[in-house]
């Protein structure tokens, strides 16, 4: 394949030419803001800051790798979020893609409401003081401690995932004298367009209750007739990083579907839908995510839309965007350790951490986009592979970039729009210490999680 056929820069893989690339038009000292949080800039030096702190100053005091993330920025995209839906619907911020304590406050603060899917999340979100009743749970196998605990803490909504869970949230529901509000899970069909471990509403999966065949509405059936259950609504998560809301579209109008079957069957309009999460964000400057106001009025659209030609009144919304909120709001510092130029292939460029603290390259096939973040440079671009410290190959962190051709060892380095899916799927590998959260906000910096430390590790190694 000629170079000139692929002018764009080797953003994909699979057309990537043996030997040298057309390099990049843009500025490689630019920071792009489709990738970066809103406060991220460059100083007179030529330094990147984020919340009017230098990244030098940031590797100096925390270290390196480090997740550093844009606390204005988080607020502005939940609260924007919160506005685009105004206050006839509800959002959940989706924990798993990045939660903690001081997450759980800001969202608390902005309004938001909160998706967890394990005890943990439930347990970080309670213990932080998110009102129970704002709590969403989630999970296709949740144990029975976990049930009980959720049932006791007075959880906003239970999302059932299978016919045993039916019987089991009743259950315990019953036993505890409670009467728990719960949604159903249900798969719609839809093959969302995006990677095959994140789409989640066909049915050949692990997730939801299918309505082809009657399942679903069989599901809503046994619910209804359960005295510790209040079904509140229908749900359904198409998958992740989507960015067309066709999907969306085919969902809502068989989810609506159901919600008139219900009424035709059993008297009964269930008051809430939810159409889980899973916009799209921006990775490279290639992406185009659509605005929350955008999401919002579509998806109303589409509900009311599918309601009125079902005759039904338009049932409550709920969304639960996770990646869309807090994973542009925060970038990994690295520090670049070698510089390896392999001739007509590519440089390789080793920083301090790798597939641990970001293992969405090798998981997904993920695209991300990296800066020289310590200073600027005017050398000529060269294109590069950023790899981590695992012994494994496939310990990639931005498969293919441009950085300048002057890029040394003791550079720092950031790779933006990393707040989602990142320190929240961050492993141990080769018992690499997981990074801080450092979270900046008006020029002050603090850690809101912290480095793990070698103790740490040996403290659960009982020996
Ligand atoms: N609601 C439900 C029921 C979900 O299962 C998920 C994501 C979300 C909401 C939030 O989706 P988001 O808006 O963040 O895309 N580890 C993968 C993503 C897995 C998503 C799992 N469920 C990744 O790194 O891309």
């Amino acid at each position: 394949m000629s170079r000139s056929a692929h002018p764009a820069g080797p953003r994909h893989a699979d057309v990537l030419p043996e030997g040298h690339y057309t390099a990049p038009a843009e500025d490689l000292n630019a920071l792009d803001p489709k990738v970066w949080a809103h406060t991220v800039g460059r100083d007179a030096d030529g330094v990147v800051t984020v919340g009017g702190i230098a990244v030098t100053q940031l590797a100096e005091e925390y270290g390196t790798p480090a997740y550093v993330l844009d606390e204005a920025d988080f607020r502005d995209r939940a609260r924007a979020w919160r506005t685009a839906f105004g206050a006839d619907a509800d959002v959940f911020y989706a924990g798993k893609a990045f939660l903690s304590r001081a997450v759980v406050r800001w969202l608390h603060e902005e309004g938001l409401n909160l998706d967890v899917c394990s005890g943990g999340e439930l347990a970080t979100a309670l213990s932080a003081g998110m009102p129970a009743e704002r709590i969403a749970f989630h999970g296709n196998n949740k144990s029975p401690e976990e049930i009980e605990r959720a049932v006791r803490a007075g959880v906003g909504r239970i999302v059932l995932d299978s016919f045993q869970e039916i019987v089991r949230v009743a259950h315990v529901a019953q036993t505890l004298g409670k009467r728990q509000r719960v949604q159903i899970r249900i798969t719609v069909g839809v093959e969302a367009h995006t990677h095959e471990f994140i789409a989640t509403a066909h049915e050949d999966q692990k997730f939801g209750i299918p309505l082809a065949g009657g399942q679903a509405a069989e599901a809503v059936r046994r619910a209804l007739q359960l005295d510790g259950l209040e079904v509140i609504g229908i749900h359904s998560h198409i998958g992740s990083q989507i960015f067309d809301m066709s999907g969306f579209e085919v969902a809502a109008h068989r989810v609506v579907g159901l919600l008139k079957d219900i009424r035709d069957e059993h008297g009964v309009e269930l008051p809430e839908i939810d159409l889980g999460g899973g916009l799209g964000i921006a990775y490279t400057s290639d992406d185009d995510p659509r605005e929350p106001h955008e999401i919002a009025k579509a998806l109303t659209e589409i509900v009311t839309r599918e309601c009125e030609a079902a005759r039904l009144a338009t049932p409550r919304i709920s969304v639960e965007p996770g990646r869309a909120i807090v994973g542009p709001t925060a970038f990994t510092l690295y520090e670049v350790g070698t510089v390896k130029p392999l001739d007509g292939l590519r440089t390789y460029v080793s920083v301090d951490g790798g597939m641990s603290d970001n293992i969405r390259t090798a998981l997904y096939d993920a695209e991300y986009s990296v800066a020289l973040a310590s200073r600027t440079s005017d050398a000529e671009p060269m294109l590069v592979r950023v790899v981590g410290k695992h012994c494994e190959s496939g310990d990639i962190v931005v498969k293919d970039a441009f950085l300048p051709g002057d890029l040394a060892p003791g550079d720092l380095i950031a790779v933006p729009a990393t707040g989602a899916y990142c320190r929240s799927m961050a492993s141990n590998y080769n018992h690499v210490l997981r990074p801080p959260v450092v979270a900046v906000r008006d020029g002050e910096a603090r850690v809101i999680v912290r480095r793990e430390t070698e103790e740490d590790l040996l403290r659960l190694d009982v020996g």
